[in-house]
């Protein structure tokens, strides 16, 4: 990494897009470490997505913001990072937090993280502001709130901001100091004085939210539409720590998922299950875009492909960078689920010029294995079908490069990943239930080192990094009985990830 005069990282060259594993048009870090989405905003029509960056990572693990912006959600520019960690009350970190857009600026709000010479946590929620998004201000009046309320410990973390008919609330995760989580709401009229309104309420729920967990991660209350009814639902997304499996529920280390009921200002009600966002081996920690307006109507999001302390990774080790996030997903509320799209029009093979129709399309598959001939070697892809099961006890799809794959076998009702050869096999194989549809819609992204699998329409997401080998790379699919293809369609995507030297982070 190069260090400017003033001793802020300056952006690198690309050696982490040299990697045969660097993904073509999910976003990633220019080198070191990327975890969360944060302050994810669309303005004068330019999606930016800032995320926390370990620019030295693993030498250091000190977090920046780090800045990126898009038009078309696929071709990503980097910017230099947006936050420094270089005031008293960031030192530790300038950890997650969400933005808003308010008198045409942006307000970027964040946790400063302290780690005391004695080993002591503590936690500020700060404000950064930008009119043009290429520079950025701290606050003069940081912290704007200096530390979690009494009864809360310094786990006090990841702001998000939501305009109310009477003012702003922002939602803040916390830990009980009988070391249970939560989320803690604070009031304001000017976006700067913050008022504790208290814990944010889950009164339906029956009390099964109140020992979930030891902390909540970074709580996001979204309005979303229902694509049946076209009312409006309020659903709250939040990642609790310390909540193991059930079943073939909440298998990673962390879990991420939602409730969805009708948001009063105060609380949640009318909640249903906690229902896991995605059921993949990587994911986490998701923020929806802001806009002008408050929020778009279907909001757009976008997730953390990887998980804490996960970091062992082959592009770390052999190129310097690690972890990326999701492709963006547009959201909709259908049946009581939330469902995920794939937002970008140009990763849709039913809109996009560069669409091909596969070979494939029409056929019955028997009993055999059918290569998709034109995705050979193709490395970054969203490929759409439609997949009539009613005749097959089971089927397959596959994706293999060398010896190493990644296999996909769905049964009805029920699906199991594979990811054990390959060169990143950590969680092996999982099963999940499915929606037992006999017409099965199912989209493939998948992006050099990372494949997410949307099935059933948006219902279902399974999202894992796909490390394979070097080596012809085939996509097949195989039936034990027969499939029938409905329709297959595929989008190539030919990379272009532009990197500049932007402005320099607030200071
Ligand atoms: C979630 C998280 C947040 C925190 C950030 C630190 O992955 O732990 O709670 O703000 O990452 O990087």
């Amino acid at each position: 990494m190069t260090i400017t005069a003033d001793g802020s990282p300056a952006l690198p060259r690309q050696a982490a897009s040299a990697d045969p594993d660097y993904p073509s048009f999910h976003l990633a870090p220019p080198q070191g470490r990327l975890n969360d989405p944060n302050g994810l905003v669309v303005r004068d029509g330019v999606y930016h997505a800032f995320f926390q960056y370990g620019p030295s990572f693993p030498r250091e693990r000190l977090v920046y913001w780090g800045h990126a912006s898009s038009a078309d959600l696929i071709n990503w520019r980097q910017h230099a990072p947006a936050i420094a960690p270089d005031s008293w009350y960031d030192r530790s970190g300038a950890y997650s937090g969400g933005a808003v857009v308010h008198d045409g600026e942006v307000w970027l709000y964040y946790t400063g993280n302290v780690k005391t010479e004695a080993g002591v946590r503590e936690s500020y929620q700060c404000l950064v502001s930008t009119a043009d998004l290429e520079t950025f201000s701290k606050d003069p009046d940081n912290p704007l709130i200096a530390g979690p309320p009494p009864g809360y410990t310094a786990h006090f973390r990841d702001p998000q901001v939501v305009a109310e008919a009477d003012g702003w609330r922002m939602c803040i995760g916390a830990q009980r100091d009988d070391l249970s989580g939560c989320v803690l709401v604070y009031r304001s009229d000017d976006l700067r004085t913050w008022t504790l309104d208290g814990e944010l309420g889950l009164p339906d729920s029956g009390g099964r939210f109140e020992r979930f967990g030891y902390m909540w991660e970074c709580p996001n209350l979204l309005r979303i539409p229902d694509e049946v009814t076209g009312e409006y639902w309020d659903v709250l997304i939040f990642c609790p720590q310390g909540v193991g499996p059930i079943g073939d529920q909440f298998q990673n280390i962390f879990p991420c998922g939602y409730l969805i009921g009708r948001w009063d200002g105060h609380a949640l009600r009318q909640t249903g299950e906690f229902i896991e966002l995605d059921r993949g081996f990587e994911f986490y920690a998701p923020q929806a875009f802001a806009s002008e307006d408050g929020q778009a109507k279907e909001p757009v999001l976008l997730g953390w492909l990887g998980n804490a302390s996960e970091d062992d990774q082959p592009s770390l080790t052999d190129h310097g960078w690690v972890h990326l996030l999701s492709v963006p997903r547009r959201l909709s509320v259908r049946n009581g689920r939330l469902i995920q799209r794939i937002a970008p029009a140009g990763l849709d093979p039913r809109g996009a010029r560069s669409a091909q129709k596969l070979a494939i399309e029409g056929a019955v598959v028997c009993d055999e294995s059918v290569g998709l001939a034109e995705l050979r070697d193709q490395r970054s892809f969203v490929l759409d079908a439609e997949i009539d099961q009613a005749a097959a006890s089971s089927w397959e799809l596959r994706l293999q490069s060398g010896a190493s794959k990644v296999v996909f076998s769905f049964e009805r009702g029920r699906l199991t990943v594979d990811r054990r050869a390959t060169r990143y096999p950590h969680g092996q194989l999982r099963t999940i239930d499915l929606p037992d549809d006999e017409v099965l819609r199912v989209q493939l992204v998948h992006d050099r080192s990372a494949t997410e699998l949307f099935i059933g329409d948006g219902h279902t997401v399974f999202s894992l990094r796909s490390y394979l080998e070097p080596g012809e790379f085939t996509v097949a699919l195989a039936a034990r009985g027969s499939i029938a293809v409905h329709r297959a369609e595929a989008v190539v995507v030919n990379e272009a990830i532009a990197t500049t030297d932007g402005p320099r982070a607030a200071r």
